[in-house]
């Protein structure tokens, strides 16, 4: 492949800023300087920019414990993206797998993996998501009634959720659906409010608590399998 396609497959940016960037010497092949944009590459040759190894992937899964005060989009002129905590140099294909409110934080898969990401969001394949939830009040047993066997919302009933009581006012909930702002409007319902939400668990993957706000890493070969064999 040539330098300029490759590099813009990589996502260094259009063919036209590529052909910038190897003109202005920032590019080595096999550790010389190229300024031949027509030059061929082969993928088991080592790119750098900028010191930095160019590596094309096909397909990239990450597992991010996103902070609060990040949006889940791709991009945004008003606040930091999740996929601006993502340092790859083809951060431009990856997307998160559904939303996190801006003040929620927890895991969220980056991917760009289309297929995977549309299959876990199906509504058909009800995958449960799980939230840790602090709220102001304590839950009583018919809220947990309520959550389930479903919260009439204005627009829709939820379907059954499963709790589990930590504390009386600290439960996990798990749901299996991703309407807009979900888990703090069925808490609303019930005379309650969410002050802490923190997503801990997607299908069967678990987010690795070693893993800072604003951390990520990889999903396993095993993560991704798992993941695979729920939808
Ligand atoms: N439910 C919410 O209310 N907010 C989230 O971010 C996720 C689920």
């Amino acid at each position: 492949m040539r330098l300029d396609k490759y590099l813009a497959h990589a996502n260094f940016g259009s063919r036209k800023e590529v052909r910038e960037l190897i003109k202005s010497g920032r590019v080595t092949v096999g550790g010389k300087t190229v300024k031949d944009r027509k030059l061929k590459v082969k993928v088991e040759d080592e790119v750098r920019v900028d010191g930095f190894t160019v590596v094309l992937e096909e397909y990239m899964y990450f597992m991010l414990n996103k902070p609060q005060n990040v949006i889940s989009a791709t991009e945004s002129f008003e606040h930091e993206t999740v996929i601006d905590l993502i340092d790859h140099p083809q951060y431009r294909e990856l997307f998160p797998v559904g939303r996190l409110d801006i003040d929620t934080t927890g895991l969220l898969i980056i991917t760009n993996d289309g297929k995977l990401s549309h299959q876990l969001l199906s509504p058909k394949k009800e995958v449960f998501k799980t939230y840790y939830c602090k709220l102001k009040h304590d839950v009583s047993k018919s809220d947990i009634t309520f959550l389930e066997t479903g919260i009439p919302l204005k627009d829709f009933t939820t379907k059954p959720a499963k709790v589990e009581v930590i504390e009386e006012d600290e439960v996990l909930l798990s749901i299996s659906e991703g309407k807009f702002h979900q888990v703090k409007r069925m808490f609303k319902y019930l005379n309650n409010e969410v002050l802490e939400l923190k997503r801990v668990k997607f299908g069967n993957l678990v987010l690795d608590e070693t893993l800072e706000a604003g951390e990520y890493r990889r999903l396993t070969e095993d993560e991704l399998t798992d993941l695979k064999k729920i939808i």
